[in-house]
This record gives structure tokens, C-alpha cells and sequence, in this order.
């Protein structure tokens, strides 16, 4: 006995330190701003079984966290976990932070999902001519905010949603996975976000967007399952993306025909890099159909789209008055396409038949370089709109392998003007070899949300388990 206790005593301080100290630090990670307060929530009273509503459980940690809005702010954390909730909003100089094996689960009981009235750039809801659910996770006047994890997961169970949608038993538009509204100062990095009810991020009138390092993934028959939707919204960065969807990767809108044009509230300074989709029936990046209150400077590099119906897609039509211009695209990958370039003027689908049918819109300056393709049906198809030309098309060292599949027409233009240089196979008439060479244009200055340097945050080690 009295041998042995010397030789077990060692081991029994460290067991007895190792549970009172950490034998891990906090996790860190990158965002606009930290925090000087943390709570869990399971604080508020959230339990991650996938089967309790951890709706309330937010919306109290919410409105609790706001009161440290102006020390230091506060972040919530979620555990690793299956938290089903419905939707709840959120507030600023606020973070919710999503552990590696935390994971949102989207609520299917409607009472869980308040409703907003419709978007005044709109005038009607996307899916019903009434109002619409709130997203899951919902903002409006917010400064500072922020939406990350170290890869948590967040799921919209959209299946519901699109069966309702699908059956025409809709009332209110669906709601969306994150919608932030009037805001200054967002990011949404390092999620994995699965299946949305509808559009995933809808950044609308909002400016100063970082949206960073996600995986989105819904089924490619998924109705209107867009990726990232920044909508009259200023100074948008989105970079290091996956996204595979059953609608548009990225769409840049701002507001529909009469609706939009009166709103007035354009997109402006986009940079797109370092991002990879898989949409079979829509664009890697659209511009529109919603563009009323217009769209100008949008920089879109290092793109990779794989079995994808388009690359860059500018989709509009009478109606829709305003402007896409300034739109520059360079260093594309395409594997499996049925368009390299797609250019729509009459998408004909109108809020209600209120829309001035002489409000056309300006396409103008659209420059594409560096794009090399295999696997495409259509090298391109342009169509302007008569009398309102799309001009100012730019297009060069483009390099398009054909499927066996390929059309006779490769080059269908209609309504456009421009030049191109140094591109297969061969462009339209209206799109001429330009002689001396031209090299289409992309910015070399850097947008203001280029320059936004991130801070090492940490959640403390007591809340990760
Ligand atoms: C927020 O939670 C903390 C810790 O539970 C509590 O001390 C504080 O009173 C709460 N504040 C509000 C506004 O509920
Ligand atoms: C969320 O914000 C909306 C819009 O401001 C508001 O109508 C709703 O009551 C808020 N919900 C909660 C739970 O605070
Ligand atoms: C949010 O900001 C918009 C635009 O400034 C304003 O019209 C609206 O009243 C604000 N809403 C709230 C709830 O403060
Ligand atoms: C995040 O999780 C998704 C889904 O499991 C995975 O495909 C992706 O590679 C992960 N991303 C990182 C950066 O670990
Ligand atoms: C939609 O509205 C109609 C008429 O107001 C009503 O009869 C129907 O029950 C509603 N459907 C749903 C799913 O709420
Ligand atoms: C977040 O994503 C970025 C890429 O956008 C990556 O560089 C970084 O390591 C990720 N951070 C964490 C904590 O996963
Ligand atoms: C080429 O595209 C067709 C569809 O147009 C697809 O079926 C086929 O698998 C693709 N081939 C390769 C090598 O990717
Ligand atoms: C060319 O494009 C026009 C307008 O988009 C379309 O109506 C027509 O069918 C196309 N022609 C061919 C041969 O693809």
C-alpha cells in the first residue's frame, strides 16, 4: 500500500487537472468583427435532439444577446447537434457560430414560419401574388453581423416546400434559407447549407456583403433553389464557393418591371471568384431576370461550371426598363455545356400586366476573356431585343470544344453588337475579328470590399464540446 500510493498519486493530480482545465483551446476562425460576449444555446434552453423546436430557445437568445449590441456585441454558439427550429431573426454586432457537427434543421410546421409582406422592389411574391414566410434565418436593419461555423450544417428540409410549390398549393412565397434586409456590414462564411425551400442567401438592399468558404447543395430539380441572390445591394464579395443547384448558382437582381424601376436600388460592385457549379438547367452566374433598378460592375473570375446550362446569362425583357452594364468575366472553365455565353431579351415573365412595355433596358459593355469550354452544344446564343440592341460585347481568347451533340448554328445572334478576337469556333457576323487585336478589358482597381481585412475570433473552449 504505502509502495504504491506514491506511484498513483501523479496520476491522480493529472486526472484531477485535466477536468478542471481545458485539454483543448477554443476553436478560432475569420470574420469582419468579434465579440466580447459568448452564450450557448443551450443557455436559452435549446436541445440539439432533432426533435424539440429550438425556435423560442432562439428567438430568447436573440433578444437577449441584442443587449450587448453596444459592448462589444455578443455570439451564439451552437453546439454539435440536431437543432430543428423554425424561423427566427437576428441582430446586430451579432454572430452565430455553428460548431463542425452542429446542424440547423429547417422546421416543416408552417405556424414555426411568420410572414413578411411582399418586397417593395417586387410588388408580388415570387410564387403568390400575396405575402411570404419570413427565411429561416431572417435580418433587417442590421449593422454587423455575422453567419459562420467551422462547417456546421444548415438544412432547409425543402422537400415540403417544393411539393407545395410543384402541387400550385402556395399562398405566400416560399421562404428563403438566409434573407438579410436593409443591412450594413454581412458575412456568411465556412456552411454547409443544404436544400432550401427556395433561393439560398438573399442579401436585398443591403450593402457591404462577404459571403465566403460554403458548400451549397440542393437536388438539380429543385425549383428555384438559387445559390446567392445579392439584390439591390452594394459591394458584394463572394468567393471560394461549391454550389450545385436546381436553379442558378448566383443570381445579381434588382427588382421587377414597374415595381423595380420605382424602388430604383441597383446592384453595384460585384467581384465573383473562386467558385465551382453544378446547375443543369441554369446559369453559373445570371444577371436578372429581376434587374429594374439596374445592375453595373459586376467582376466575376476564376469560375469553373461542370454539366451546366450557361455561363454568364443576362436574362431580361421589355418591361424591364434600367441597365446591365460594365459586366466583365475573365479565366472560365466549362465542362458539359449547352451555352458558353446566353444573352435573353424577352424573359417574359412579368409581376402583372401593370409594366410599361416601353421601359427597355440598356445592355452595355459586357466583356468576356480567357474561357476555355468542352462538351458544348451552343457556342452562344445573343438575342437583343429589335430596336434596343445589347451593345458594347466584348469577347476574346475563347476556346470552345464541341459535343457530338453540337448544333449547326453555332453562333445564333440577333439584336447585339460587338467584336471579338481570338476565339473557336468562329463568332457571328455581328460579333467581328477585331483587327489589331483587342484584349477585353477587366478592372485592375480593387472594390472597397476587397480591402475589408478579417479578424482571428475565438469561441472560448467551454463552449465547444
Ligand atoms: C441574458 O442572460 C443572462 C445570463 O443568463 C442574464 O444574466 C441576463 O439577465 C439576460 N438578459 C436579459 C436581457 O434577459
Ligand atoms: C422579426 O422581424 C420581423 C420584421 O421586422 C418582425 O415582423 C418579427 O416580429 C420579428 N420576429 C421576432 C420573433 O422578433
Ligand atoms: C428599415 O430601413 C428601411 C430603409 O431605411 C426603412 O424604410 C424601414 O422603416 C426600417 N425598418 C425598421 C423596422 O426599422
Ligand atoms: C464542408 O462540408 C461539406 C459537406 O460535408 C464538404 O463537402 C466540404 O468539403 C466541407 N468543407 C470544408 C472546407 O471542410
Ligand atoms: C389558400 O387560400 C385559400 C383561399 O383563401 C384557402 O381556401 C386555402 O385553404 C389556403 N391554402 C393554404 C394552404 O393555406
Ligand atoms: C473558412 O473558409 C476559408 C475559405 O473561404 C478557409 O480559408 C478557412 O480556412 C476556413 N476557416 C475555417 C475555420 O474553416
Ligand atoms: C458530354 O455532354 C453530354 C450531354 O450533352 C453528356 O451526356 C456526356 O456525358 C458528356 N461527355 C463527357 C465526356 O463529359
Ligand atoms: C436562334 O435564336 C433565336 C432567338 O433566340 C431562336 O428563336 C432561334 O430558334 C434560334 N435558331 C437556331 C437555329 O437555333
Amino acid at each position: 500500500m504505502t509502495m504504491t500510493l506514491p506511484r498513483v498519486l501523479p496520476l491522480l493530480l493529472l486526472l484531477l487537472l485535466s477536468s478542471l482545465l481545458p485539454t483543448r483551446g477554443g476553436e478560432s476562425y475569420a470574420a469582419i468583427s468579434c465579440r466580447k460576449h459568448s452564450a450557448s444555446l443551450v443557455d436559452f434552453g435549446g436541445v440539439g435532439d432533432g426533435k424539440t423546436s429550438n425556435t423560442e430557445a432562439f428567438r430568447r437568445a436573440v433578444a437577449n444577446l441584442s443587449g450587448y449590441a453596444g459592448d462589444g456585441g455578443a455570439q451564439l454558439v451552437v453546439p454539435a447537434g440536431k437543432w430543428l427550429t423554425g424561423s427566427f431573426n437576428l441582430t446586430s454586432h451579432f454572430t452565430l457560430y455553428l460548431e463542425k457537427d452542429a446542424t440547423l434543421l429547417a422546421s416543416q410546421d408552417e405556424s414555426e414560419w411568420p410572414h413578411l409582406a411582399i418586397l417593395p422592389s417586387y410588388g408580388r411574391g415570387r410564387d403568390a401574388p400575396g405575402g411570404r414566410y419570413s427565411s429561416l434565418i431572417f435580418g433587417t436593419n442590421l449593422t454587423d453581423v455575422v453567419i459562420t461555423g467551422n462547417n456546421g450544417t444548415i438544412n432547409g428540409q425543402g422537400a415540403y416546400w417544393w411539393d407545395k410549390f410543384k402541387k400550385d398549393e402556395l399562398n405566400l412565397t416560399r421562404p428563403y434559407l438566409i434573407e438579410i434586409m436593409f443591412s450594413d456590414r454581412v458575412q456568411i462564411s465556412n456552411l454547409t447549407l443544404l436544400d432550401s425551400p427556395s433561393w439560398f442567401i438573399h442579401p436585398v438592399y443591403s450593402s457591404n456583403i462577404l459571403v465566403q468558404g460554403l458548400t451549397i447543395l440542393a437536388p438539380i430539380d429543385s425549383p428555384n433553389t438559387d445559390g446567392v441572390d445579392p439584390d439591390s445591394c452594394t459591394n458584394v464579395r463572394i468567393e471560394d464557393c461549391y454550389i450545385v443547384s436546381g436553379d442558378d448558382c448566383i443570381a445579381i437582381k434588382s427588382g421587377w418591371d414597374e415595381y423595380g424601376i420605382k424602388f430604383g436600388m441597383p446592384t453595384r460592385h460585384v467581384i465573383i471568384r473562386r467558385l465551382t457549379c453544378i446547375s443543369p438547367d441554369s446559369a453559373t452566374i445570371a444577371l436578372g431576370s429581376e434587374m429594374s433598378g439596374g445592375i453595373q460592375d459586376v467582376r466575376a473570375e476564376d469560375i469553373m461550371a461542370i454539366n451546366t446550362q450557361s455561363g454568364v446569362r443576362i436574362k431580361t425583357a421589355p418591361g424591364r426598363g434600367a441597365y446591365v452594364k460594365d459586366i466583365f468575366a475573365k479565366g472560365m472553365t466549362m465542362k458539359t455545356m449547352k451555352y458558353v455565353f446566353w444573352m435573353t431579351g424577352a424573359y417574359n415573365s412579368h409581376p402583372d400586366p401593370g409594366y410599361d412595355p416601353k421601359a427597355l433596358p440598356v445592355i452595355q459593355g459586357i466583356n468576356y476573356r480567357d474561357i476555355m469550354a468542352s462538351n458544348v452544344t451552343y457556342s452562344a446564343r445573343l438575342e437583343g431585343i429589335k430596336g434596343d440592341p445589347f451593345t458594347g460585347i466584348c469577347i476574346s481568347n475563347v476556346h470552345i470544344e464541341l459535343s457530338e451533340e453540337r448544333k449547326k448554328l453555332q453562333w445564333n445572334c440577333t439584336d447585339i453588337a460587338g467584336a471579338t478576337h481570338n476565339v473557336t469556333p468562329v463568332a457571328c457576323h455581328l460579333l467581328p475579328e477585331k483587327e489589331p487585336a483587342i484584349d477585353c478589358p477587366f478592372p485592375t482597381d480593387r472594390l472597397p470590399i476587397e480591402d475589408v481585412q478579417l479578424k482571428t475570433c475565438s469561441v472560448p473552449y467551454n463552449y465547444v464540446r
